[in-house]
């Protein structure tokens, strides 16, 4: 049996440090021993100019336990599209007058897919970094990553009532055929069937987000009203989907700040203070070096 990998997500506001403090997370646990993979999935990259070195979608080793690559999330949505076109290749084989190009070329601008195609490339990440201790994902702003946690949820809703509407389709194609089918062919129904197996795929997927020892999500914030009222909008948000928030990452932290709000606030988290630093937290010099300075980390 492989080892369990722990999976930290780092999510918040534009712009608070959630992918500095991925780097810094992820520098932490990679001197402590741990093998870890840290990964962008955010569009706007940001561990490149952070890290100064060039990054792609494949791993670059640049400490003897941190790898490092950001997704090509536009890679993604290709593989997803042929995807799709095979799967209806496949279901609708007698539709050969059916202009899937043009079908395809639609939903290539269709609202979702961005995060479709980051949910596949997690998937692919997860089957990769078995190997791994922890694998840290450095997400985009709130908005798509909340879209990116709770689509194997919405998935399912949509998922069972598509198949409800298949159901009905085979019962009333017995009924214009007078033919009865038989039970085999219902099981046999190939659009059902894929139906049933993606049930199972986002299944598994939503469990895996609602397993907190499976995910921990950090949420980073800074100290300014704004960042705080955003992280409570997260928290609720996420809470209605049974996904909780682990930790809160207090970043760009000023030493005279009170966190008593904070720990009132989220009882249930740990809170990690990151100060402010002076010097710019760019290449891996200068992180190690802050690293340093944090006086604790949180256990992760
Ligand atoms: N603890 C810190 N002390 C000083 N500067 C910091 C700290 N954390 C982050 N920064 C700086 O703040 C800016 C934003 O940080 P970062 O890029 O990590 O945020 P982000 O949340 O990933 O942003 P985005 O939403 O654009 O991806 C950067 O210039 C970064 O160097
Ligand atoms: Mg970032």
């Amino acid at each position: 049996m492989g080892k369990e990998t722990k999976n930290i997500f780092f999510l918040g506001k534009g712009g608070v440090g959630k992918s500095t403090s991925s780097a810094l997370t992820a520098l932490h646990l990679a001197e402590k021993g741990k093998k870890v993979y840290l990964v962008s999935l955010d569009p706007a990259h940001n561990q490149s100019d952070i890290f100064e070195k060039k990054f792609s979608g494949k791993p670059v080793k640049i400490h003897k336990n941190l790898s490092i690559s950001e997704v090509e999330i536009a890679f993604w949505v290709k593989k997803y599209l042929s995807d799709i076109q095979f799967q209806i290749k496949r279901s609708y084989s007698y539709l050969t007058a059916f202009n899937l190009e043009n079908y395809l070329d639609i939903i290539k601008y269709s609202p979702g897919i961005e995060e479709y195609a980051m949910l596949l490339a997690y998937k692919n990440i997860q089957e990769k970094a078995k190997d791994e201790d922890y694998i840290i994902f450095d997400m985009p702003p709130t908005a798509l990553t909340l879209k990116f946690l709770t689509l194997p949820h919405l998935s399912l809703l949509w998922l069972d009532n598509l198949l409800n509407l298949r159901n009905k389709i085979i019962e009333k194609r017995k009924i214009i055929t007078k033919v009865k089918l038989g039970k085999k062919e219902i099981e046999t129904d190939k659009i059902r069937n894929k139906l049933f197996q993606q049930i199972e795929e986002y299944k598994k997927l939503k469990i895996i987000f609602e397993d907190s020892d499976k995910t921990q999500l950090n949420l980073v914030m800074n100290t300014d009203k704004l960042s705080f009222s955003e992280s409570a909008l997260i928290v609720n948000h996420l809470a209605e989907f049974n996904i909780s928030i682990k930790n809160i990452i207090l970043n760009k932290y000023q030493k005279d700040f009170n966190t008593q709000e904070i720990e009132k606030r989220y009882p249930d988290c740990g809170l990690q203070l990151i100060p402010n630093s002076e010097k710019p937290l760019l290449g891996i010099t200068a992180l190690t070096d802050f690293l340093h300075v944090l006086k604790s980390f949180i256990e992760l």
